[in-house]
């Protein structure tokens, strides 16, 4: 909900993010679905998140966790069915949330219809063989053989997901017409899967070898070579454009454009907003989260118009990454950052990562940042399924699931809850402010400073009036006077 009157409803929005097959199993099988899902809004309802992303939920060979997709507009049997779908739209909204559906538009699956019917629409190398030297973003060459017509065929991630031609009109149309259909059914925008691999080189020119580190990490293989012309071509326009004429003025389009802010501009033409990536990768200390803000924030380049991220289905979580102890001020900063931020499932309870599978689900090694919510300690799978076997164990959580962290003032879940409701009252705008070495410290509009020690030692806090809110508020009552020294893992939101 915003603060300006005239603002659409998601300018400071919190999205939180559903990973269908971890949340909630209604029916046993040991994997999560939609009428689970349904079970379970009121729980991001109580959280005072104003969104809901799904995952994709679509017919899929799952070699990609569902982002390869066999049919956009249908519903995986694994999952429900299409009235399954309307039955969670309706009851998202009519809990006040808003749906956010996951496109996949840059690749379908190798099993779509379309790769048979229509192989026009993909990209082919005009040779026995590969067409350039592109690696896939999971490692190895983009190019495979297909072996029914001996060609081979362009795929940006894994062989099973053959990248469309988005230079093709029938291609746009058809993906246009999938916004279109997801729209006329009720949810209220997308998240844009991979949108900086949609259109490549015209000439399909060779990638040259890097000089230097990525400007965001990149599996393995993939960061050897300077992906110049594998993605984001000048002429993305078209196919944006496309896409927003599907989805109509008033959707949410959220790009994952996997750039630096700095290169956001031409995606933003069309879309709302895009991932804030270099915060989600920036490590623990205050000089690059500090320049991971100001980047988003910078007037002459994306200008705020991201989503801040820390935490997704393809990361390490959050207690993994930037340690258990910093779970809160994880909590804090993102929650207190201007415009829209998404959440993962399990963030609120600080969810870690679990063992892999074995043989792995996924070859990239993303298993263990995906295990079943975890809702009640006192039954088993902890509430995820009534099926003896879930798909991977939901594991425990250190500070308790979600039915025990609920009823506890204390707990990390209230952290998240109090959070989200404060934000609301944040002012406009960000100012970095001086502080102790090794403290992060912002104003928020003129009435609130938000302090964070990201050190591993006390340090000096920034002057500031009442407590609106402490990470830990057991010992800093909202209220009282703010501290003047922060542990580590300690911050707190304050009147200025
Ligand atoms: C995005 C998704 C990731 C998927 C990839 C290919 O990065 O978040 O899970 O593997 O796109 O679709």
């Amino acid at each position: 909900m915003s603060t300006h009157p005239t603002a659409p409803w998601w300018r400071d929005a919190v999205v939180y993010q559903i990973y269908p097959r971890s949340f909630q199993d209604s029916d046993g099988d040991g994997e999560g679905d939609l009428r689970g899902i349904a079970q379970r809004l009121h729980h991001i309802a109580d959280l005072g998140a104003d969104a809901v992303w799904l995952s994709p939920v679509y017919p899929s060979p799952f070699a990609d966790g569902g982002y390869d997709v066999a049919d956009y507009i249908g519903i995986d049997p694994r999952f429900g069915s299409l009235r399954d779908a309307d039955y969670v739209i309706a009851a998202a909204h009519e809990l006040g949330l808003k749906l956010l559906m996951d496109i996949v538009p840059c690749h379908t699956s190798i099993e779509h219809p379309w790769f048979s019917e229509h192989p026009e629409r993909y990209v082919w190398s005009d040779r026995e063989g590969p067409r350039n030297n592109w690696i896939a973003a999971f490692g190895g060459p983009a190019w495979s053989r297909d072996p029914r017509s001996g060609r081979w065929y362009l795929h940006s991630f894994y062989p099973e997901q053959p990248d469309l031609d988005w230079r093709r009109e029938d291609v746009r149309a058809a993906m246009a017409a999938v916004l279109r259909f997801w729209i006329d059914r009720g949810v209220d925008g997308f998240r844009l899967d991979a949108i900086d691999r949609l259109v490549k080189d015209l000439e399909l020119r060779d990638d040259p070898q890097a000089t230097g580190p990525p400007a965001l990490p990149e599996h393995g293989e993939a960061g050897t070579l300077e992906q110049r012309h594998s993605r984001n071509a000048p002429d993305i326009g078209d196919a944006l454009a496309a896409l927003r004429a599907g989805a109509g003025d008033d959707a949410l389009l959220v790009g994952e454009v996997y750039l630096p802010a700095s290169g956001l501009a031409p995606f933003l033409e069309q879309l709302d907003v895009a991932f804030a990536f270099e915060l989600l990768h920036a490590p623990w200390d205050v000089t690059a989260i500090r320049a991971a803000v100001e980047v988003a924030l910078d007037p002459a380049g994306a200008a705020g118009r991201v989503a801040w991220v820390l935490s997704n289905h393809d990361c390490p979580r959050l207690p993994d990454r930037v340690g258990c102890e910093n779970v809160r001020t994880a909590a804090l900063l993102a929650l207190t950052l201007p415009g829209l931020v998404f959440m993962f499932q399990g963030d609120e309870i600080g969810m870690a990562d679990g063992p892999g599978r074995e043989p792995p689900d996924d070859r990239a090694g993303r298993d263990r940042h995906r295990h079943p919510m975890r809702w009640d300690d006192d039954v088993p799978h902890g509430g995820f399924t009534r099926g003896l076997v879930p798909w991977m164990p939901a594991i425990e959580v250190a500070g308790g699931a979600v039915k025990a962290q609920r009823a506890d003032p204390d707990s990390l879940l209230s952290l998240y809850r109090d959070l989200i409701a404060v934000r609301r009252r944040l002012g406009d705008g960000l100012d970095f402010i001086a502080a102790d070495d090794g403290v992060l410290a912002y104003r928020r509009g003129p009435n609130h400073v938000v302090a964070i020690n990201l050190s591993q030692d006390a340090r000096a806090a920034p002057a500031a009036g009442r407590l609106v809110r402490a990470t830990h508020a057991h010992e800093h009552a909202a209220g009282s006077a703010a501290p003047d020294r922060l542990g580590p893992g300690e911050g707190f939101v304050a009147i200025a």
